[in-house]
């Protein structure tokens, strides 16, 4: 039986169920979490069934911080010491800051941001008493620029990189290593519902989940810091630096809004 464990947030669709397929693979435990419970309990029979490791189950919604104390009570009441911690689970609005439902928005900042610290911080301190451990937070290549047309979102995922690198930073030496993926546009559930608005960004040259799982799998295990599937990718990120704000963002909103 394995003996390390991993938790995925957003763990029954695209990536997340992607990662625990990996880590099972690789003989992980897992802890999954999500909010609908029925697929929740059906992914981690498929994954006991198919690996034959164990699967725990936190059925919650993250976009209220109160699920992380939950989360991490769970784990205590359970025994569970977490090994490797994946922060998967994300979401965020397609349109005009002004069109969209402010109250969903906020929930998705919720998620993106404040659960994402708030369960880094609570499982990085047993982390550093056990002077062990890994945590994988999950960006996006949108971290990278400002982003109209997903102007909260992108922002979101801003934070997430650099809260990443700002702590991977502050825990050098500890024996726990933080890294931060940064996935282009996937082809995931999250995707498949932008699709149906025609967006070219979530209809063509959409990367594989499995392919960004693992890429995010072996970044983490080379204890990379920022990790970004796709050579085409890489170059794009690290060129935003290099020109005017002014026409990335231009340009960035011209790619957002581009129709099929
Ligand atoms: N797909 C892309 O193009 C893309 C690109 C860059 C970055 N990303 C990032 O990658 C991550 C995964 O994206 P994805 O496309 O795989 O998403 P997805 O297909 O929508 O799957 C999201 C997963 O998270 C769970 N989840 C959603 N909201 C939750 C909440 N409030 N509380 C707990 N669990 C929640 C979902 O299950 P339930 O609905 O049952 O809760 C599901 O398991 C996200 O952080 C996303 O921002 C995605």
């Amino acid at each position: 039986m394995p003996t390390e464990t991993v938790l995925i947030t957003g763990a029954t669709k695209g990536i997340g169920l992607e990662f625990a397929k990996v880590f099972a693979g690789h003989r992980y435990n897992l802890v999954l979490v999500a909010r609908d419970v029925t697929l929740l309990e059906q992914q981690a029979e498929n994954l006991k069934k198919d690996y034959g490791v164990q699967v725990n189950t936190f059925a919650g919604d993250l976009s209220s911080h109160t699920t992380v104390e939950s989360l991490h009570q769970h784990l205590k009441s359970e025994e569970i010491n977490i090994d490797i911690l994946i922060n998967n689970a994300g979401a965020g609005g397609l349109g005009s800051m002004t069109d969209l439902d402010i109250k969903k928005e906020l929930e998705c900042l919720q998620l993106n941001m404040i659960s994402l610290t708030y369960l880094t911080k609570l499982i990085a301190d047993e982390m550093v008493k056990r002077k062990q451990g890994k945590i994988l937070n999950v960006a996006s290549t949108a971290a990278f620029q400002p982003t109209p047309g997903m102007s909260m979102y992108g922002a979101s995922k801003s934070y997430v990189l650099t809260f990443s690198e700002a702590i991977a930073e502050e825990l050098k030496g500890t024996g726990v290593q933080v890294s931060v993926l940064c996935p282009p546009s996937t082809k995931t559930p999250l995707t498949e519902g932008l699709a149906a608005t025609g967006t070219k960004i979530f209809i063509k040259n959409l990367m594989e989940p499995e392919a960004v799982a693992k890429c995010g799998f072996e970044g983490l295990m080379k204890n990379k810091t920022v990790i970004i599937p796709g050579f085409k990718n890489k170059i794009m990120a690290k060129s935003v630096g290099l020109l005017p704000r002014k026409w990335v963002t231009i340009y960035t909103r011209k790619m957002i809004e581009q129709k099929v």
